[in-house]
């Protein structure tokens, strides 16, 4: 299974994105705590050299507690100030601010020996569609901003969303494309819908999920669906099993496979198979 993603105008988002990096101070980083490496775009490093940095692993509550712990160390020993967030429910949110005033104390306290009375942080948030950026924007300021569509080059005006009196946010996230480098990274992104469900085939994704899952967290799909089967029992036969199970047969007994896929799809993204973590 082939998946590719690449926006029309890959130059000017990139241009676009080194403006804005360069009007703020601090660039907050959303990964998906489900898979923080696969949802993470390398270039970041590039183009917020210079910036100070905070990476969000967002989505917290469908990840898998253990491994989101682990990787919150890991990106700490990279030297990122790291946090944990579910931004539907604002978990984690509250600890942002004052990292990113911490981050730039020094830099404010040099401001102000030279007669700067105000210095404000501002802050931006990037990440790849569909991590959260628009939900953490939202919930950061406390009401519902316009969402930005996932295009490159919508120009409107830089505006400023003070939101405590020395933290100002850029209203506009900045959108990073995600990165195939390996074909198990552009699946992970389509099983968590990071990639437009539109061009995939929904039982061929769901039968790579269900291999994942399998090695995995071998139980989750037994558990979810209370069936039993071996080990070695191909994808698209525990394909079968879950829609014989949920009842989804066709006219001449045959399983529907993409209701039962798109089923599967659904409920593994809303974390009814457990909190999983893919990376
Ligand atoms: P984007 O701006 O980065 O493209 O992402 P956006 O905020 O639009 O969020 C994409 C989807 O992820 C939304 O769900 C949103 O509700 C969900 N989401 C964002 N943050 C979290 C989180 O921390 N935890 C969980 N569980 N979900 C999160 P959707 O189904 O596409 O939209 P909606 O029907 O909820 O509006």
């Amino acid at each position: 299974m082939n998946i590719q993603w690449y926006p029309g105008h890959m130059t000017k988002t990139r241009r676009m994105m080194e403006e804005n990096i360069s009007l703020v101070d601090v660039v907050i980083e959303l990964l998906d705590a489900r898979l923080p490496l696969s949802s993470k775009n390398p270039d970041i490093d590039s183009l917020a050299r210079n910036k100070k940095r905070i990476i969000i692993l967002n989505k917290a509550d469908l990840a898998d507690d253990k491994k989101t712990a682990l990787w919150e160390k890991y990106f700490k020993e990279q030297g990122f100030e790291t946090v944990q967030v579910d931004s539907i429910s604002g978990k984690g949110i509250k600890e942002i601010m004052p990292i990113a005033r911490s981050l730039m104390a020094e830099k404010i306290e040099r401001l102000k020996k030279r007669g700067r009375i105000f210095v404000p942080v501002r802050a931006m948030i990037v990440g790849i569609p569909n991590v959260g950026k628009s939900t953490l924007i939202n919930k950061l300021v406390g009401r519902n901003m316009a969402k930005t569509g996932d295009k490159a080059g919508v120009t409107r005006g830089k505006q400023w969303i003070r939101i405590k009196k020395d933290f100002e946010l850029l209203d506009t996230p900045g959108i990073l494309w995600p990165k195939f480098e390996d074909e198990a990274a552009g699946l992970k992104l389509a099983f968590t819908g990071a990639v437009n469900d539109d061009i995939l085939d929904s039982p061929e994704l769901a039968c790579r999920l269900i291999e994942y899952l399998n090695d995995l967290y071998p139980s989750a799909i037994k558990d979810r669906y209370g069936i039993e089967y071996e080990e070695n029992t191909a994808a698209h036969d525990v394909l079968r099993l879950i829609g014989e199970k949920r009842g989804f047969i066709r006219k001449g007994g045959e399983t529907d496979s993409k209701r039962t896929a798109d089923i599967l799809i659904d409920e593994f993204r809303g974390a009814k198979l457990g909190r999983i973590t893919l990376d």
